[in-house]
């Protein structure tokens, strides 16, 4: 029996003004998607932005359901949204922003494990790694490298 620590890396910023101006563009494109969202069940508002290789950017925002597990995540609606219309394209990073009308979101917010899945299914397809930043409504900002830094011991085609 081997006993093996690994460890993740990511960056911590105090705020969205600590990010470089790109990023901090994609911030704030999540969070006016974020402000279109779909979620009067939950009332918790989410949004994420995606920059793709030809400059371009792709939004998501919360879909929610009366029948509830039809709704689905900010993160895979925007996700999905760029690998319909942009098959070719590599994902170069995603910005995610949450909000609630009932407390001020203050943490960081990840993604969830469905959307982690989802989004390291692109990552293994395009073979580079995607940039993801995450945030709640203000405050702290995280930054990955890489989506398996979020999701070790992933599982991937290469399993098939
Ligand atoms: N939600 C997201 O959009 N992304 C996540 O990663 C976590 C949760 C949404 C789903 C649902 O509409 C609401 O937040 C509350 O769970």
């Amino acid at each position: 029996m081997q006993k093996i620590q690994s460890k993740i890396e990511y960056m911590l910023f105090e705020n969205i003004d600590e990010l470089d101006i790109n990023a901090r563009y994609l911030m704030n494109e999540a969070i006016k998607a974020r402000e279109k969202a779909y979620a009067p069940y939950s009332n918790f508002n989410v949004g994420a932005a995606i920059l793709l290789d030809n400059n371009k950017i792709v939004l998501g925002n919360n879909q929610e359901n009366a029948a509830f597990p039809s709704g689905l995540c900010a993160e895979r609606v925007a996700i999905y949204n760029a690998g319909a219309n942009y098959p070719e394209c590599t994902i170069l990073s995603i910005a995610i922003s949450a909000s609630s009308s009932k407390h001020k979101v203050t943490n960081p917010v990840g993604p969830c494990g469905a959307c982690r899945q989802s989004i390291a299914e692109y990552e293994h397809k395009q073979k580079q790694a995607i940039e993801i930043y995450f945030m709640g409504e203000e405050g702290k900002v995280v930054k990955v490298n890489a989506l398996k830094d979020l999701l070790p011991f992933g599982f991937d085609s290469s399993f098939l």
